[in-house]
């Protein structure tokens, strides 16, 4: 059995200050939810703050994206072993980064594989344009982009990770892909090319999550569909009716 996991992705949002109120709001009510995984991804310099607020729950901490060398001359970046003292995940390849930064196939395959080798889990994401939807083309490019993700990754690897499918026009729009079709994509996009790279046994052990627009209304149809396995949330994760979106999930 998969154990839904919900994850909340803060982006570029919370001051360290207000990390701190808002994990001692929700905390205790957060982990009483049993049968479930919960992670909040915030940025860089709050990781601290939020590693030291969730101390003693079931809470998980993760980053937001790290770069794949040990270490160097690359001002701005963060190395795997930097997150480690303070991090269980850490999300790769995000929409927005590859959008707005520039990340490509061949360098978040280079992050999986560091994030791996330092005991860490990345939440890696997929998802299709709007375009590329109403072309038609969302199945064979988010199998696309799995594949490149996972090149090179053995199986024993590869069952370490998260998936996050996302579509980028459900996210932070209000559009949600209906339950039905997120499902529908999770299982011939994502579970069906994890399949055909591994084996049967190894695509139904990976988990792979939803987002685009997840709120506490909309997760348990979401849960309900078999291939989808808990949710990567941006906005509603930033609110305290997150602790129901979550209650919602199991
Ligand atoms: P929203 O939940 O705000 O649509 O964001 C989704 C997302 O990008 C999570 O990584």
């Amino acid at each position: 059995m998969r154990t839904p996991f919900i994850a909340g992705n803060w982006k570029m949002y919370f001051t360290a200050a207000e990390t701190a109120a808002f994990v001692a709001q929700i905390r205790d009510q957060l982990n009483q939810i049993e049968g479930v995984d919960v992670a909040f991804c915030a940025p860089f310099i709050n990781i601290p703050t939020l590693a030291e607020a969730v101390a003693g729950t079931k809470i998980g901490v993760g980053a937001q994206n790290m770069y794949f060398e040990e270490s160097g001359a690359y001002t701005g970046e963060i190395a795997p072993g930097m997150l480690v003292p303070f991090c269980q995940y850490v999300i790769l390849g995000h929409s927005e980064r590859r959008a707005y930064f520039g990340e490509t196939d061949e360098g978040v395959n280079r992050k999986i594989k560091a994030a791996l080798q330092h005991g860490l889990t990345p939440i890696v994401c997929v998802g299709e344009s709007l375009e590329q939807n109403e072309a038609g083309e969302t199945v064979d490019f988010v199998s696309g982009q799995v594949r490149a993700a996972f090149a090179g990754i053995a199986a024993e690897q590869a069952v370490q990770c998260v998936i996050a499918y996302e579509p980028i026009w459900a996210i932070g729009t209000g559009k949600t892909a209906s339950a039905e079709q997120a499902g529908e994509i999770i299982g011939t996009a994502v579970r069906a090319t994890l399949a055909d790279v591994y084996s049967q046994e190894t695509a139904e052990t990976i988990r792979i999550q939803y987002g685009g627009s997840v709120k506490p209304a909309n997760i348990a149809e979401l849960m309900a569909q078999p291939d989808i396995d808990g949710a990567l949330v941006g906005g509603a994760s930033l609110k305290p009716d997150f602790v129901d979106l979550v209650r919602n999930a199991v």
